[in-house]
């Protein structure tokens, strides 16, 4: 969708405030011991308070409020009795519906103590999403996007699944215009002010490709390496985009700090 005055943007934001502190209210307890199923009641419990709803529930018929992705897992994963384990890296996508409004964030997160080459995977594709973000202004070419996603896993010495992108937000889960983590010189596309967009970069340690589980919705790597994915959803501006999934906590410690040094 695109912004269309201050009652679009509010409403937006209001969905993104549900998401992001569901999101991050599941990455708290992402815990050695605990169930992708009992983590998906948490997000469950706050998207209730804020009167939202499950975007792939409800727009797909997903069995789960949130998806949930460990380890080969990229995403779509169902909640489950699985528990997560030490060392395990777990991928937390919240989408949500809030008054006709859709945002969509996802964050992956170390369980336990990880090794350094995961924990490297964790800070690469932080980085990827916060190159793209940096290319996400109006009159930007949106290939832009794509080209400085790709040249950050290409450096970082990831893989990067180029068949999974971000999307179009905003009065549905998933609008035009898909956002690719890779440079494709045919797309002409420009980003306009308003625009509402997702980005998502999927990095691997080794795997460029996925395949679907046997389950119908998991969409994992075929060779058993290990996925990260950071999300959140933007609406374009002249400048830097508005960040609609950004933790609500963290922005008042950043702000508090400003003031601070100040
Ligand atoms: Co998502
Ligand atoms: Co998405």
């Amino acid at each position: 969708m695109s912004i269309d005055g201050q009652d679009d943007l509010d409403g937006l934001m209001a969905a993104g405030a549900a998401v992001a502190e569901a999101r991050d209210e599941m990455a708290k307890h992402a815990k050695p011991g605990i169930s992708t199923r009992d983590l998906d009641e948490i997000g469950r419990q706050v998207l209730a308070r804020h009167g939202a709803r499950s975007a792939p529930k409800l727009a797909y018929g997903f069995p789960g409020t949130t998806c949930i992705s460990v380890n080969d897992e990229l995403a779509h994963g169902i909640p489950s009795t699985r528990k997560l384990r030490d060392g395990d890296l777990v991928n937390i996508d919240v989408s949500a519906e809030l008054n006709g409004y859709w945002a969509d964030s996802g964050s992956s997160h170390p369980v336990g103590s990880i090794s350094t080459r995961h924990a490297m995977l964790l800070r690469a594709t932080r980085r990827a999403l916060c190159d793209g973000m940096a290319q996400a202004r109006a009159g930007n070419l949106l290939r832009n996007v794509g080209r400085a996603v790709e040249r950050r896993a290409r450096r970082s010495g990831f893989g990067l699944v180029r068949g999974l992108c971000g999307h179009g937000v905003g009065r549905h889960i998933h609008e035009p215009p898909n956002v690719l983590n890779y440079y494709d010189k045919r797309l002409q596309t420009r980003l306009h002010e308003g625009l509402v967009i997702t980005i998502e970069p999927f990095l691997t340690t080794g795997a460029e490709v996925f395949e679907e589980a046997d389950d119908g919705w998991t969409l994992k790597t075929p060779d058993g390496t290990r996925g990260a994915q950071f999300e959140h959803t933007l609406v374009i501006t002249k400048g830097e985009p508005i960040i609609v999934t950004a933790s609500r906590q963290a922005a008042a410690a950043t702000t508090s700090n400003h003031s601070g040094q100040a």
